[in-house]
């Protein structure tokens, strides 16, 4: 018997048996069922093999070197999935997604080793956490519908399930709002370093998210309040306070060849801590009832996230008041408010609210205890640790995108740490892990595929595999993530070919 992890699988499967032979997979490959994840396959192995497999008819029964895909109620859990490959293949789903996930097991299985080909096994699957992430700033820097649809084909092929869309910032307002029309009037054609901006129409975001849910993913919209909110006193002034100079703002523009912030005027640099709504006028509260109102109403999935991160500019006093109200504003809109850890800090938040830690992995200062505040009010948290999971570190000192204030991140860091172990709390408070792309540096959909990949494969390993199982460790991983190569090639992904990883060209 060959060890699963011999598997060319990332993320590793749950278990796995290799026996002897292969199936071939050819033009005379006929996939039978009616999950949409049967057109998907069939597209994807066009992309890679250059031949089409085609559809069975209902009435027809599988042959040799068919694929055959069924939802099965003997599976136990959501997103598990079984693979059986032997004389014909068949996935078999606990739901839809599980179908999906299967399918991107059996693609990544494919090999051209004198004609293409699957080896035969039984994979049995299920993803470690319920919440497995990757967020994309689209404020900093603006990527078209058919950019983000590329986006969530590449990472939902990973087994991610979560878009988190970072919507709005300093620098621009990406989302119409109706009741508000001069955020995107005014405010969406800005981004960082006098880039051009955009935004979404209704019709763009509900776009976005029925195409991620027809990848499995399910979208966060994140309106980032109180800070991060210089955009919107460009399009309402009386929303906003005057911006918050600090020393370190102005050092940092003034190293930079960077503007500051002027009150009412857009801004392009790349600045944080500046801005705040004005807490104690109610006005701001018809605000931010009124944008979570329309955001909830085009998101059909359960969550809102309301920023919170690097206030500065508000005292603690003002910040606890506001994130109190505006988790409440929330979940009165019938949906789970999700936030930065420093909303933690507030006594006082709605229950339920989910917490997103994004310190360091061995935690500063209060982050842990603002974290921990969530699970204290029933929430739970999101793991996005900024020294291993976040995507705009750069991978070397000299690499020419990406920062480097929270960690140089090469892919190893990526891939080696816990998410239970990083913060005090018990391990079912732990929703997930998330890694987020902020695109200071990333102009382009290219940039952002270069951080991205393959980083955002090791944290769909951390998410997704059993904390402990043969090969969930370095050495096989790397070898397994050097074996996506191909596949990534064909599907026109422009990864990083970090040297720690052996990359494949088979
Ligand atoms: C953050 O990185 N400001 C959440």
């Amino acid at each position: 018997m060959v060890l699963p992890h011999s598997l060319p699988l990332v993320p590793l499967p749950a278990a796995a048996v290799v026996r002897e032979g292969r199936m071939p997979i050819t033009a005379a490959t006929r996939v039978h069922g009616d999950s949409p994840a049967a057109g998907i396959l069939i597209d994807a192995v066009a992309r890679r093999a250059g031949f089409r497999p085609v559809r069975a008819e209902a009435s027809e029964t599988p042959q040799p070197g068919d694929v055959v895909l069924r939802l099965e109620d003997a599976i136990p859990a959501s997103e598990a999935y079984s693979l059986r490959v032997g004389e014909h293949a068949q996935i078999s789903g606990a739901d839809e997604a599980g179908l999906f996930y299967g399918v991107q097991t059996l693609l990544q299985l494919l090999r051209d080793d004198e004609g293409w080909s699957v080896p035969h096994v039984d994979v049995d699957d299920a993803p470690r956490f319920p919440h497995r992430g990757v967020m994309l700033d689209v404020v900093r820097h603006f990527f078209s519908v058919a950019e983000v649809k590329t986006f969530i084909d590449a990472t939902s092929a990973l087994k991610l399930n979560r878009l988190h869309l970072h919507l709005t910032d300093d620098q621009g307002w990406r989302l119409q709002i109706d009741s508000w029309p001069r955020l995107t009037e005014l405010s969406s054609s800005s981004a960082a370093d006098g880039d051009p901006g955009g935004f979404y129409t209704k019709d763009d975001y509900r776009e976005i998210v029925a195409y991620a849910a027809s990848r499995h993913m399910v979208v966060i919209p994140e309106i980032d309040l109180p800070g991060h909110t210089h955009a919107i006193g460009v399009a309402y002034p009386d929303l906003v306070e005057a911006p918050v100079l600090n020393d370190g703002l102005v050092q940092q523009a003034e190293s930079m060849g960077q503007p500051l912030p002027v009150a009412g005027e857009v801004y392009t640099g790349w600045g944080v801590g500046h801005s705040s709504v004005r807490i104690r006028e109610e006005r701001t509260y018809d605000f931010v009832r009124d944008v979570v109102r329309e955001v909830a109403e085009m998101t059909p999935g359960p969550y809102i996230h309301i920023g919170g991160d690097e206030s500065l500019g508000t005292t603690q006093e003002d910040f606890d008041h506001f994130v109190e109200r505006a988790t409440r504003i929330v979940t009165d809109a019938g949906k789970i408010p999700v936030a930065w850890h420093e909303v933690g800090a507030a006594e006082d938040i709605a229950e339920g609210t989910v917490g997103q830690y994004w310190g360091l992995t061995v935690p500063r200062g209060t982050h842990a205890a603002e974290a921990a505040h969530f699970v204290e009010r029933r929430g739970s948290l999101i793991m996005s640790p900024a020294d291993a999971t976040y995507l705009d570190m750069k991978y070397s000192e000299d690499f020419p995108l990406g920062l480097t204030w929270a960690a140089i991140i090469d892919v190893r860091r990526a891939y080696e740490w816990e998410p239970t172990a990083v913060l005090d709390v018990a391990d079912d408070a732990i929703l997930g892990v998330e890694a987020p792309l902020w695109s200071e540096t990333a102009r382009t959909l290219e940039d952002v595929e270069r951080l991205v990949f393959p980083r955002v494969a090791a944290e769909a390993e951390v998410a997704w595999s059993p904390r402990e199982a043969p090969g969930r460790e370095w050495e096989s991983f790397r070898g397994r993530l050097g074996a996506q190569a191909p596949l990534w090639k064909a599907e026109g992904i422009r990864f990083h070919p970090a040297a720690e990883i052996p990359w494949s060209d088979r």
